[in-house]
């Protein structure tokens, strides 16, 4: 059985990690090039998000060819270069396999679309006519989930953007096609894997309008998801490998059967319900401070129910779709250092695999663009577009961005004080945001207080000691305000974790304090014989033995 409990996945988004052409767009070679920083970081895996084939309308998530480069991020040898060279550093990658839909301009859409009944039936084509859709489900980038071929004279489901056509999972010749994609890779050495959206991929038999909601509750863990992913697995040797699904507004029932081992489906899973806790009544372009006391309660609900189940979570709290984590729950200026490490010390000593994505280790901060034109991102432009027309005033939606769109994630990696963060010799695909002096890697490999080492410390805290890979969590203190706080436990020994989330110190009852292991700050927290006072922002993991 493969043991990935005291591993760390690196996330990168190969468009703005390294530009070693000049051309703007970072690539394969640029990764390439900076492997060892990686290795240095001590990650085992690198999880590349898309560099097929594409046209790029969702940045490689409209895949056209599974199984190629796309040649503004390189080559075949390139990436067969990296795959090479990762080895070599003992690091692996995890490819990102988009299986939910094509893109429009993959072969198997064209022909679908030039009438071949085979094509058709890989993707979900509806009659209609063509002023009414098959139902009112919207898609997630924003307005209706169904597109109108006048040509064929039918509808097709596209639950992202319109050029993203979903596909037909109940086809097992479609089931056939995705196996070979996996098996392709496999054989070039790839030994892990992300499945995008996955919980989406089994449809219902029957098409219905969504009285309530956008229609998500039909295709959600849908009827036969858990099958079809045991057959990918089983047909596939996937048991060897460590596989991720990201999961779009899933439960913790159905994340525990996706990931228990005897399951044989998933070794973990993603889910996105503790960063919701900002959006107001549930709509991401709707802000509200961070509800503290429900992350809480949602942490402790996936932690203590996944180890219940004998399931195994992801670990995160960045990834190209969120915006920057030290920006949203933490302070990005006065108490940028303190926080940044605070929040990397909470999920990194949790129960399941810690995910660091580019530049997180460093607290980038979001990108705070103050204009339309400097959005690049699919999703962010039509919501621009949705929220001004429904009336709000465009500084009001410009607020809304500057707090929500995936650009805050996807601008270039800072590897040092140069003019392009030193990401490009060339003119970037998107702005450089104004930077903090000092979050730049060049910076903090210097400073041992960075939060770069930080992060390096965390990550070997997690390969040295078995408590923080393997052991049980509890959470404790649910009546301080906003702390979050957790006990790992493996035999005589426990990890005790307090976080402070909040800008105010904290007192927190405590019968002793635990000899520090790590701290947010440079000094462990006082204690005054009853109680431990965090300061802001700190976050502090304790060890005792009985
Ligand atoms: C996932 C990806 C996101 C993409 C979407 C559609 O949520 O992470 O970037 O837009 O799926 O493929």
């Amino acid at each position: 059985m493969k043991n990935f409990s005291h591993q760390v996945v690196y996330q990168i988004y190969p468009k703005s990690f390294r530009d070693s052409d000049g051309d703007g767009v970072g690539d394969l070679r640029g990764v390439t090039e900076k492997l060892d920083y990686i290795r240095d970081l001590g990650a085992d895996w690198i999880w590349l998000t898309p560099f097929f084939p594409s046209p790029q309308r969702d940045n490689g998530y409209d895949v056209a060819d599974y199984c190629g480069v796309d040649p503004r991020f390189g080559t075949m040898e390139d990436a067969e270069e990296l795959l090479r060279e990762a080895e070599k550093r003992g690091i692996g990658l995890m490819l990102d396999m988009v299986f939910n839909h094509t893109s429009t301009a993959h072969e198997w859409f064209r022909r679908a679309l030039r009438g071949e009944k085979k094509y058709r039936d890989y993707y979900i084509f509806r009659d209609g006519p063509a002023d009414r859709p098959p139902t009112n489900w919207q898609s997630k980038f924003g307005g209706s989930a169904w597109e109108y071929v006048p040509a064929l004279g039918q509808w097709y489901l596209h639950l992202f953007d319109v050029t993203q056509a979903d596909l037909n999972w109940d086809n097992p010749a479609v089931r056939e096609e995705l196996k070979n994609v996996i098996r392709f890779w496999k054989d070039k050495g790839v030994r892990a894997f992300r499945f995008d959206v996955v919980n989406l991929i089994s449809k219902p038999d029957i098409f219905r309008d969504d009285p309530a909601g956008d229609g998500r509750s039909f295709y959600t863990d849908g009827p036969r998801v858990h099958e079809y992913l045991q057959e990918l697995a089983r047909d596939t040797g996937l048991d060897e490998a460590v596989t991720v699904g990201e999961m779009s507004s899933t439960s913790l029932e159905h994340c525990v059967r996706y990931t228990r081992p005897e399951n044989r489906e998933l070794s973990m899973s993603f889910s996105f319900h503790h960063l919701k806790i900002d959006y107001k009544g549930g709509d991401k372009w709707q802000l509200q401070p961070p509800d503290l006391s429900r992350l809480r309660e949602l942490f402790c609900t996936w932690q203590e129910g996944m180890l219940a189940g004998g399931g195994w979570n992801a670990l995160f709290w960045c990834n190209h779709d969120q915006p920057r984590v030290v920006s949203r729950l933490g302070d990005d200026t006065r108490y940028w250092k303190e926080s940044a490490k605070m929040l990397a010390l909470c999920v990194h000593l949790m129960r399941g695999t810690p995910y660091v994505y580019q530049g997180e280790e460093l607290g980038m901060t979001n990108a705070y663009f103050d204009s339309i034109s400097r959005y690049r991102d699919v999703e962010s432009i039509n919501y621009y577009r949705i929220l001004t027309e429904k009336g709000l005033p465009a500084a009001e939606v410009m607020k809304v961005l500057a707090a929500r769109s995936r650009d805050n994630s996807r601008t270039p990696m800072q590897w040092d004080d140069g003019p392009c963060a030193g990401f490009s010799a060339g003119k970037p695909w998107i702005d450089v945001p104004s930077r903090r002096p000092g979050a730049n890697a060049a910076a903090e490999e210097k400073d041992p207080s960075s939060i770069l080492h930080f992060y390096r410390r965390l990550i070997r805290l997690r390969k040295e000691m078995p408590v923080v890979a393997r052991g049980d969590i509890r959470f404790i203190l649910p009546d301080v305000p906003g702390l979050i706080a957790y006990e790992r436990r493996l035999n005589d020994e426990t990890l005790t974790v307090l976080c402070n989330f909040t800008a105010e110190p904290l007192r927190v009852p405590r019968e002793g304090a635990p000899s520090c292991l790590l701290d947010s700050y440079e000094t462990p927290p006082s204690f005054d014989g009853e109680a431990l006072t965090l300061r802001p922002y700190e976050g502090t993991a304790g060890m005792t033995r009985e």
